[in-house]
């Protein structure tokens, strides 16, 4: 556990060294007219979000999409092949026929826009077996992130990238680059900042969680993240709203911020945690929460394993605090929220509901107990749930 003590903190330096930053504006950067009879390539959600990350750099010390010696590196042994730590390859997958016409400056397109372009510097085959066994635990395609890496390109092509415009898109306020939560931490004075990765609506346990943290830390980063999940997670606006509506009742507003993250998720649980944290540190953040079975799916993962996975780094090398939460949840017998460390009950007094309980209530308009969820919040995902079904 971490100490008990906020320390005196300047913004930590990016993975790497040196913030990455390659976005290069048509017009001001240079002329657009250099583009004109370049190959093209439309990219998934997934990539469109891996290129904003790299470029802005979320993502440093990545400056493009993997080579086949980074890609081989990171899945055989969790380091890029220069040795720092990177635990989830980010590739860029196309077909074989893609894969045969493009080279050189690619011109990369997101539902028919120009969004930047990648100089292709090799082509090699996905190992996915291989990637699949060691990055996600399981070749089982019932797992949504393996099934991504089944359905996506047999090639990956890879080489430095630049990107036009950050796409701000759907939440514009809170859609910030690591340079700018990093200026927002500054202008704040917080000398330490805590970082909360999120892919679902905040409940009583999620709070909790933030709140001791805020108690040992200056600032808090609600980093949502906002790109591709799977179908029953709940749909990022649903989920901004009910934060918006939550933060501004019971947040202290000087020492929270809202932004959003743009990746899509992988569900790749313990390897995912390490990219987490590691992101983070280049936003600013000089802690990052990792509680119960952390950006995991079904029961593929131990519970606690993407806290023991930062065993793999020293601290040095992560640059970023992981504070380690055990299981949360409201006791009836205590009146508080509590976990196995501070609560002396057993399970017949503790308020747990399992994600898809919660959906289930939901759907049938029912309200969710106020100990679980804030009735600000169940409200903002009531509506959204009779409104889907209706
Ligand atoms: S995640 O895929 O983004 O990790 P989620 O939004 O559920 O999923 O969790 C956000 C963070 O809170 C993760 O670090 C997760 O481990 C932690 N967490 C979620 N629920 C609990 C809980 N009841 N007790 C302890 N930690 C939790």
């Amino acid at each position: 556990m971490p100490t008990l003590m906020t320390e005196a903190t300047t913004l930590p330096t990016p993975l790497g060294g040196t913030l990455v930053n390659l976005i290069r504006r048509p017009g001001h950067d240079f002329d657009p007219a250099e583009l004109r009879g370049l190959p093209r390539l439309e990219l998934s959600d997934r990539s469109a979000a891996d290129l904003e990350l790299i470029a802005t750099g979320a993502y440093s010390p990545l400056t493009g999409f993997l080579g086949e010696a980074d890609y081989l590196s990171v899945i055989e042994r969790m380091r890029l092949s220069g040795g720092t730590p990177w635990s989830v390859p980010i590739t860029l997958p196309v077909s074989r026929e893609d894969a045969g016409r493009l080279s050189g400056t690619v011109v990369l397109t997101h539902g028919g826009q120009e969004v930047g372009t990648i100089e292709v510097q090799e082509r090699y085959d996905a190992r996915k077996g291989f990637e699949a066994r060691e990055v996600y635990r399981t070749e089982d395609p019932a797992h949504p992130g393996v099934a991504a890496l089944y359905a996506q390109g047999e090639v990956n092509l890879a080489g430095p990238v630049t990107l036009f415009a950050v796409p701000r898109g759907a939440f514009p306020v809170h859609h910030r680059t690591p340079a700018e939560v990093r200026e927002v931490i500054q202008a704040r004075g917080w000398r330490s900042t805590v970082a909360f990765q999120t892919r679902n609506p905040i409940h009583r346990a999620h709070e909790y969680l933030q709140k001791v943290a805020l108690e040992l830390v200056d600032g808090l980063l609600l980093h949502p993240l906002v790109g591709t999940t799977k179908g029953d997670d709940v749909p990022a606006a649903t989920r901004v709203e009910a934060y918006e509506v939550l933060l501004e009742k019971y947040y202290p507003q000087a020492r929270t911020l809202l932004s959003v993250y743009p990746a899509a998720m992988r569900y790749a649980g313990p390897r995912e945690a390490i990219i987490h944290a590691l992101s983070r540190r280049n936003y600013g953040a000089t802690h990052f929460i990792v509680g119960r079975d952390h950006a995991g799916v079904g029961s593929y993962y131990g519970t606690y394993d993407a806290q023991e996975i930062f065993h793999a780094f020293t601290a040095e090398e992560l640059g970023i605090r992981i504070l380690r939460f055990e299981h949360t949840f409201y006791c009836r017998s205590c009146g508080q929220l509590v976990s196995p460390r501070t609560c002396p009950h057993d399970s017949g007094h503790h308020l747990i509901l399992s994600g898809t309980k919660v959906r289930e209530k939901l759907r049938a308009g029912e309200d969710l107990p106020a100990e679980f969820t804030r009735p600000e919040v169940a409200e903002v995902l009531r509506r959204a749930y009779t409104a889907q079904d209706a």
